[in-house]
């Protein structure tokens, strides 16, 4: 890791937003030194049945910002999310910001674009975001330095954000007791993720490492947060002693046994766009439905 640089002394105040309908954890991360802060992962609120979208979930996140009158320097998306739809765009629109995300979303727009048979209208160059990060790449939220490592296998857009001594980790990795996510969607493949979490693993034991979902495993209060010492101890699908042999087989094993997300085909569409919804040609927005494609 000493390529990359850690600043375990930089202390980010986080405060964290958990979405009951999709298990997703949203975060306020501010910097202690000044007012600046990022918003990662936020969730824009759909009634799928009724097509009704509304912003109860991001509204808590701006009021959070304006009552403590933050600076919203960032909104970060660690992937591409297939089980919400994300309000980046929104939140950009009430509080400012700059929405970032993967270079590898070029990927992601290209798969999908194809999959809802867009138009011309919908770029795959990534033009949406107003950062596409890369490997190792740093940005500043106030006075604190931030980076991205690119941890692709769940998706290949994935990134875990590590800001100070708190580690975003998207979809990477979920509590020791919650394990891993799956590696079965175009562009996933388990024996990366795996690869990829050996990245994160390599940050330094005390980092602090927050979740973008918790199930709340066997019953037990839904948790967010944890550290690399205690997922190489005791994740239930990479911690100690399961080799990466271990973990493909599990993953391969389980991944096709697994429904498809409640939420993948309006998420998609919406998050391949920074969370603009779609308009049909006369303005109207409009949500597809493929059929019989996933
Ligand atoms: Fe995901």
């Amino acid at each position: 890791m000493s390529q990359y640089p850690v600043e375990m002394n930089v202390k980010p105040d986080v405060k964290a937003f958990f979405d009951e309908d999709t298990f997703t954890i949203s975060y306020v991360v501010k910097d202690p030194m000044s007012k600046a802060c990022a918003v990662i992962d936020p969730v824009l609120d759909i009634d799928y049945a009724a097509g009704r979208i509304t912003h109860g979930s991001a509204d808590a996140v701006i009021d959070y910002i304006k009552k403590h009158d933050l600076a919203l320097e960032w909104i970060i998306e660690t992937h591409v999310h297939a089980d919400h739809l994300s309000s980046a765009r929104y939140i950009k629109e009430q509080v400012g910001g700059k929405i970032g995300i993967g270079e590898h979303v070029l990927v992601v727009q290209e798969t999908f674009g194809k999959i809802y048979n867009e138009d011309e209208r919908f770029k795959r160059d990534g033009s949406q975001f107003d950062r596409l990060f890369k490997n190792g790449d740093t940005y500043k939220i106030g006075t604190m330095s931030a980076f991205a490592l690119h941890t692709p296998g769940h998706t290949p857009a994935c990134m875990v954000h590590v800001i100070g001594n708190a580690a975003f980790v998207g979809d990477t990795l979920f509590m020791p007791d919650g394990g891993s996510a799956r590696a079965d969607f175009p562009g996933g493949d388990a024996a990366t993720l795996y690869d990829s979490i050996q990245k994160v693993l390599a940050l330094p034991d005390e980092m602090r490492l927050f979740m973008c979902h918790d199930y709340g495993p066997d019953g037990r209060p839904y948790r967010w947060e944890t550290t690399v010492g205690e997922e190489k101890r005791d994740n239930i699908h990479f911690g100690e002693g399961k080799t990466k042999a271990d973990f493909v087989k599990l993953r391969n094993e389980r991944d096709p046994t697994l429904g498809m997300p409640r939420l993948i085909l309006p998420s998609l569409q919406v998050n391949m766009r920074a969370g603009e919804i779609p308009a049909d040609h006369d303005g109207n927005l409009m949500l597809k439905v493929p059929v019989n494609v996933l």
